[in-house]
């Protein structure tokens, strides 16, 4: 009711902002804060629609004349949007986990349907026909089929379950698509016409921020974490701690699922000595040349694939998206983090301008500090940003030999930030007494960058503060009643107390790391069902494997139903 009301009022304000139509005068647009993170262009070309995050608006552009033509109030905190054939458009409300379908009038937008997809709603396509759609629910770990029957509401058609969080979608053809993991390197492709996975594939990557189709190629762009280099000035300024890299694989490859990816895919290497290239995000591709963001220095880089050497143009801050106006000859930029777009010359890889999407009002700081946590410039030459590792706050998954443990030699798995404010102390040692000490580390040490100034660290230490755990899965709730039985009578409650699941001391469970040392704060159970791998050094490949392989804390062989109950009532935190 009060989301109704508030969307009422949304679209009242618009109307009275907007209805003399024309480009809105700058002293009559809201100052709110939008962060900008996809675009697409409407079915005629005619108007680029800017999905907004943080304001629930939808920024409508003329990509001729460069103006703002209208901003429609149409959820609280948007995650996606695609344009379906027809001119209807898709919008995800993330926080509510709803799908909004949302019908054009001139420079308007309206919420024709809401339909509940599940929880965190990421992105949203369509098929070419725009007669069915995808959204991947990330932390369900699942991808929601959508019917889009031509004049009626959308509706539910089904659920697809992947072995991961999803995020990126590319429909691919014959009712295929492929399904990209937020934080590893897991591909699916889903057969949506029969409901199924048709294969899943690991590939040495994390961060998988972009997607598409470059001839007979799909593109990616992600990252890979060296995890045996140590975080040393010259291993950072080399770029040997993190890839950042655009990836080439033959579609017949990706629709075999016995083919093997990483070797028939190609792969470009982005950066050099003294300019990293922290982070690629979102890609567009146009005649033969990829169009790619990099987020964490603020770029964009241009590359056909038989080519090394990607030429880089400066645009605004934390760039995700990238959309090709109809003509080929543009293409516009989503600067998240100065709320604008950078207009880019395609043929001459230039910047035209920036366009301010509307006022925005003085940042507080812990929004000051989402940007630091972005910043690839916080590390030595912009190779790195705490994104690369911690992404969105959570974990990429993987190992990194950073001096977090005091000595080199033993890579640790990146932990997961989401709900890092109340389980101090940190670190896998818990060496760390407060979270302001941790942060001065990462910068210092992990990422070889200047020093944090005291209000850089406040604010980074505010972000931090507002992450919030992920959801759990939800399971069999027999089991997760059974298996949380067998957690208090286990004593697992001694070292993992609810409600964080840690607690301030170190213990020696027995699990050894390369350098001999195996005094560990325990870390905090919540969200274990989103981690990839377990234990300090990521030795158990999965929940199950704590306990029957390596017998974490439990007196005796526990039954295999026994294991089940507690993974369940695990994956449920
Ligand atoms: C190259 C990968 C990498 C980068 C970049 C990185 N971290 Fe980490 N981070 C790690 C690893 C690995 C650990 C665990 C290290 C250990 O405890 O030995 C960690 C631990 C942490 C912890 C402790 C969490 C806990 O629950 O104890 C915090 C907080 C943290 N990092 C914040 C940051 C911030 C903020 C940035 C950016 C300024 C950053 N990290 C950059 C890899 C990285
Ligand atoms: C004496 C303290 C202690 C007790 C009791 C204990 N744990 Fe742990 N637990 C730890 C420590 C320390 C680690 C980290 C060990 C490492 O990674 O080297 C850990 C790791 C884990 C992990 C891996 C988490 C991750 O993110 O890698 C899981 C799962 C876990 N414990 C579950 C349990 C369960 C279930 C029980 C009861 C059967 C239990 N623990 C009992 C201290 C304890």
């Amino acid at each position: 009711m009060l989301r109704a009301v508030t969307a009422v009022l949304g679209v009242a304000c618009f109307v009275l902002v907007f209805a003399v139509g024309g480009e809105v005068p700058r002293d009559r647009q809201p100052a709110h804060l939008r962060r900008p993170i996809a675009l697409s262009f409407t079915e005629d070309g005619r108007r680029l629609l800017v999905a907004n995050q943080r304001s629930g608006t939808i920024s409508i552009v003329d990509p001729e004349s460069l103006t703002i033509r209208g901003e429609p109030a149409v959820g609280s905190r948007l995650s996606d949007l695609c344009v379906l054939p027809d001119g209807r458009v898709l919008a995800l409300e993330e926080s509510a986990g709803e799908l909004l379908l949302l019908q054009r009038k001139g420079d308007d937008l309206h919420v024709a349907h809401r339909l509940a997809v599940g929880k965190s709603p990421v992105t949203v396509r369509a098929a070419a026909d725009g007669s069915r759609a995808c959204v991947a629910c990330l932390w369900e770990h699942s991808v929601a089929i959508i019917e889009l029957p031509a004049g009626r509401s959308p509706v539910l058609g089904g659920r697809i379950a992947v072995p991961f969080a999803p995020r990126l979608l590319l429909p691919l053809p014959k009712d295929q698509v492929l399904v990209a993991d937020s934080f590893g390197g897991k591909l699916a492709v889903l057969d949506t016409a029969m409901q199924r996975v048709a294969s899943v594939r690991s590939l040495p990557a994390h961060n998988i921020r972009g997607v598409g189709v470059l001839g007979r190629d799909v593109v990616l762009s992600h990252q890979v974490l060296h995890e045996d280099t140590p975080t040393q000035e010259n291993e950072v300024r080399w770029g040997n701690i993190i890839g950042n890299m655009v990836r080439f694989v033959p579609l017949d490859d990706v629709l075999r699922p016995d083919a093997d990816l990483v070797r028939s895919s190609r792969v470009v290497g982005l950066g050099e000595f003294g300019h990293g290239a922290a982070d690629p995000a979102g890609l567009a591709v146009r005649g033969g040349e990829v169009v790619l963001t990099i987020a964490g220095t603020g770029e964009v880089a241009f590359g056909p694939q038989s080519s090394k050497d990607w030429p880089r143009i400066r645009v605004g801050q934390g760039p995700t998206a990238v959309a090709l106006a109809p003509s080929g000859r543009r293409a516009f930029v989503a600067n998240t983090f100065s709320d604008s777009l950078s207009v880019i010359c395609t043929a001459r890889h230039t910047f035209e301008k920036e366009l301010s999407l509307g006022l925005t009002p003085p940042l507080s700081p812990a929004e000051r500090g989402e940007e630091l946590f972005h910043d690839g410039r916080l590390s030595r030459e912009g190779w790195m940003s705490c994104q690369s590792c911690h992404t969105d706050g959570h974990s990429n998954g993987g190992r990194s030999d950073t001096l977090g443990d005091g000595s080199y030699g033993a890579p640790k798995r990146v932990l997961s930030l989401l709900g890092v404010g109340d389980t101090g102390p940190w670190a896998w040692n818990g060496s760390m007494a407060d979270l302001k000490s941790q942060l001065r580390q990462s910068v210092r040490s992990t990422m070889q960058g200047e020093p944090l100034t005291e209000e850089q660290t406040a604010n980074l230490e505010a972000f931090l503060r507002t992450l919030a755990p992920p959801p759990g899965l939800s399971g069999d709730e027999g089991a997760v009643r059974r298996g949380k039985a067998a957690f208090d009578k286990l004593s697992c409650n001694r070292c993992h107390v609810p409600p964080t699941y840690t607690s301030p001391r170190t213990y020696d469970v027995g699990v050894k790391d390369e350098v001999g040392k195996s005094v560990f704060n325990p870390p905090s159970l919540r969200g274990a069902g989103h981690a990839l791998a377990f234990f300090h050094d990521n030795r158990a490949a999965t929940l199950e494997e704590v306990f029957t392989r390596f017998h974490h804390q439990v007196p005796r062989e526990l039954s295999r139903g026994e294991v089940e109950d507690l993974a369940a009532f695990l994956r449920s935190l």
